[in-house]
């Protein structure tokens, strides 16, 4: 009994669903529209973070980015924007957003990212 509760469990968890994650929005930095580089992770628990794609905006700071993931319960994407604004010359920022979970399988539409913010998880790279 114990058995057969144990195998129907790992059937159930070891049901891995392709889920795809878009992230749309402009960054900007001072008021105006900035050029950014933008790349998509998913976080796991124990493996390192899966990079899924990445783009780089275009002059309007404008960009959308897409990527999937075949997983077992929910994927947990994030976006990494790596960009100059505020940042220390020859510096560059890394911020970090989570894409609400509600999103998932749909589009996070950011519309526009101040860059000026500095996010939870914020890292300046010279
Ligand atoms: C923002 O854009 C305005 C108008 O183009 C420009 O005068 C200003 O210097 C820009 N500010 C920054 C911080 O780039
Ligand atoms: C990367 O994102 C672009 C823009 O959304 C999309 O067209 C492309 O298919 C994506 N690539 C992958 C591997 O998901």
């Amino acid at each position: 009994m114990f058995n057969l509760l144990l195998l129907t469990c790992f059937v159930f968890l070891g049901h891995a669903e392709l889920q795809h994650s878009t992230v749309r929005g402009i960054t900007m930095c001072s008021k105006n529209r900035t050029t950014a580089k933008v790349e998509l992770y998913e976080a796991d628990t124990l493996d390192p973070d899966d990079f899924l794609n990445s783009t780089i905006t275009n002059s309007a700071g404008e960009f959308e980015l897409s990527g999937s993931e075949d997983e077992i319960g929910s994927i947990d994407p994030y976006i990494i924007i790596i960009h100059q604004c505020n940042a220390k010359n020859n510096c560059y920022r890394f911020s970090k957003y989570y894409v609400p979970q509600s999103t998932i399988n749909g589009v996070y539409e950011m519309t526009f990212i101040s860059l000026d913010i500095i996010t939870a998880d914020d890292r300046e790279r010279c």
